[in-house]
């Protein structure tokens, strides 16, 4: 597993560093190693109509869902994504030869960061039958459209927006925990309660580009003045309120030169709380700071919420389940945390029953390519996927 996930992090758009965003040829390379090892687990791949890889085995009655993606974020570290597919597929290797009452697949989901398009978990929204046609009509920063990137890469995009599954027994899936908690507490894995809501948004400031050498200060309409003050509200509104995190991490300015006041500046705007209100809340505030800043110095402020979500509860059975095994396999207490990073597990909630096994990772270090698991844990996180099968199958 973790050779493999040497191997996907070679597949990159950018040279020296991991970048593997939605409907990339990165992303393609990898999905074809992936399918690949699938046939050798004995399953059976196929892309759907977004460009997710599944890989199936056939059985009776219902299907029970295993995986996690395979995109990454920029500068990337390696087992974000590709080690829940990799642990899925081992287990499946392992149970091969084991009738099972139920069909087996393992999904490589195609887009959970939402790096390319700002709208994140594109790939299991197809299953959850969540994916919004009008998303399609979206851009990414080269003017590509969604639609096009799906063509591009074999996908249909007339299909993306279908029905959703209703056959799904459960979904479980195994990830790095991004947090350090794991770490301190010397723990292998942990089960995963619940999983924070998120809200990703776009806010655009419009000014006026000028002489930077010329143009008197007070006669300026400087977007990036505006866009730098929100900012500070932004950061701001996170330290100030309780189990907020709120956090601007792509910033274009226009035209871009260090001679020109700034004529216009697109932020992103990254905002989670465990609790729906407190997020929608802070949401609401951001947007009129944005105005106002904008408003100070005769810059317009627009606003674009790309995507909401709301928190969202694992599968108290199945988690109990994932819980009792995970016990059994480390013979040691095994914590219940909350995430705050997003999962394919959130679109798959609509579905289907979910649940989730963290493993520790160094420090919590992730979305940076110092990301690191240690070789037991990940053995730790296989035999308990495997014994999952085994009493799901008893
Ligand atoms: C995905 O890692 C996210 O939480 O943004
Ligand atoms: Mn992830
Ligand atoms: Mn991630």
């Amino acid at each position: 597993m973790l050779e493999r996930c040497d191997v996907l992090a070679r597949c990159s758009e950018e040279p020296g560093r991991l970048t593997r965003r939605f409907a990339s040829p990165a992303l393609a390379e990898a999905r074809e190693l992936v399918a690949g090892w699938m046939r050798e687990a004995g399953l059976e791949p196929r892309h759907d109509a977004v460009g997710n890889l599944v890989g199936r085995r056939d059985g009776p009655g219902r299907t029970l869902l295993l995986g996690s993606h395979l995109d990454t974020v920029r500068d990337a570290g390696r087992y974000d994504g590709p080690l829940g597919v990799l642990v899925a597929l081992a287990a499946a290797d392992r149970v091969r030869d084991r009738p099972l009452p139920f069909a087996l697949e393992v999904a490589a989901f195609a887009d959970e960061e939402g790096v390319r398009y700002g709208t994140a978990y594109l790939g299991s929204a197809v299953l959850a039958g969540r994916f919004e046609a009008a998303w399609l009509e979206r851009r990414d920063a080269d003017g590509v459209t969604m639609a096009d990137a799906i063509r591009g890469w074999g996908g249909d995009p007339g299909a993306v927006a279908g029905p959703r599954r209703d056959d799904l027994l459960g979904y479980c899936e195994v990830h790095i925990e991004q947090g350090p908690v794991l770490d301190d507490a010397e723990l292998p894995v942990a089960v995963v309660e619940a999983i924070a809501g998120q809200t990703r948004a776009r806010a655009t400031f419009t000014g006026t580009a000028a002489h930077a050498g010329t143009t008197p200060m007070e006669a300026r309409r400087d977007a990036l003045a505006a866009a730098a003050e929100w900012i500070g509200a932004v950061e701001a509104a996170g330290r100030g309120t309780a189990g907020l995190v709120a956090t601007v991490g792509e910033l274009a300015v226009e035209p871009g030169a260090a001679n020109v006041v700034p004529g216009r500046v697109v932020a992103s705007v990254d905002v989670r709380h465990a609790d729906d209100a407190a997020r929608e809340a802070a949401v609401r505030a951001l947007r009129e700071r944005a105005l106002a800043a904008g408003a100070a110095r005769g810059v317009e402020a627009g606003w674009e919420e790309l995507q909401a979500n709301p928190a969202v509860p694992c599968d108290p059975a199945l988690t109990d389940r994932l819980a009792d095994v995970a016990a059994a396999v480390t013979g040691a207490a095994v914590p219940r945390l909350a995430s705050g990073a997003g999962h394919d597990a959130v679109m798959l909630s609509a579905v289907a029953p979910v649940a989730m096994l963290f493993v520790r990772c160094d420090g919590g270090v992730s979305h940076h390519p110092a990301e690191a698991v240690r070789a037991e844990d990940v053995a730790v996180a296989l035999d308990v996927t495997t014994r999952l099968l085994e009493e799901l199958a008893a």
